[in-house]
């Protein structure tokens, strides 16, 4: 509701040219470090999708692990993390997609799903939506059904929504 929207928004930090020149970075460490904060935010993602919705948390690397992580903590699922190329030991599934700035390769472990899992992804932010749209192909390429797709942050400008459709996309704070 509002009042998340209202936390998301009071703990985000804008970064002119970062990582590089005209790219406003979206920082929200200051919403991990805050605990009280931290809680609201990963309580209210449980509760807009429903704790019996999803069977599996997929989280993109790395600031995606984060909450990954805490929620499937709380809701009592595991955690499975779709990560940056070269990193994951064993067979994977990969897919690349260009960023706002630069261009990446996201790959998960072909078993990290066994068939029909429900799977709920979040990251921290959906900007241009590659990432997201990588990391949902992925989820699927493995085996699992997206249950949802959740972010903090929405740069509404990029159209990462758009790119997404008709995919539903939640997004506690859009700008
Ligand atoms: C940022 C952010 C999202 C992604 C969104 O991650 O955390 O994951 O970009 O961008 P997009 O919608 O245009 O794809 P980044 O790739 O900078 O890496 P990090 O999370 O490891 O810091
Ligand atoms: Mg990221």
């Amino acid at each position: 509701g509002p009042e998340v929207a209202q936390l998301v928004a009071s703990r985000v930090l804008d970064v002119p040219d970062f990582p590089q020149p005209g790219v406003m970075f979206k920082d929200l460490m200051p919403l991990f470090a805050d605990g009280d904060v931290f809680r609201q935010v990963i309580d209210g993602i449980i509760a807009y999708h429903g704790r019996d919705s999803f069977d599996a948390v997929a989280g993109i690397e790395a600031r995606g692990f984060v909450l990954a992580a805490a929620i499937a903590y709380a809701s009592g699922v595991g955690v499975v993390p779709v990560r940056k190329a070269g990193k994951l030991p064993r067979a994977t599934h990969a897919a690349s997609y260009a960023l706002e700035y630069g261009e990446a390769t996201l790959e998960v472990h072909q078993d990290a799903f066994t068939a029909g899992r429900r799977v709920l992804v979040v990251d921290d932010v959906l900007a241009t939506g590659g990432t997201a749209e990588a990391t949902l192909d992925l989820v699927e390429r493995a085996g699992g059904t997206v249950a949802g797709f959740t972010v903090l942050l929405e740069l509404g400008f990029l159209k990462g929504r758009e790119r997404l459709a008709p995919r539903p996309i939640h997004a506690l704070l859009t700008v």
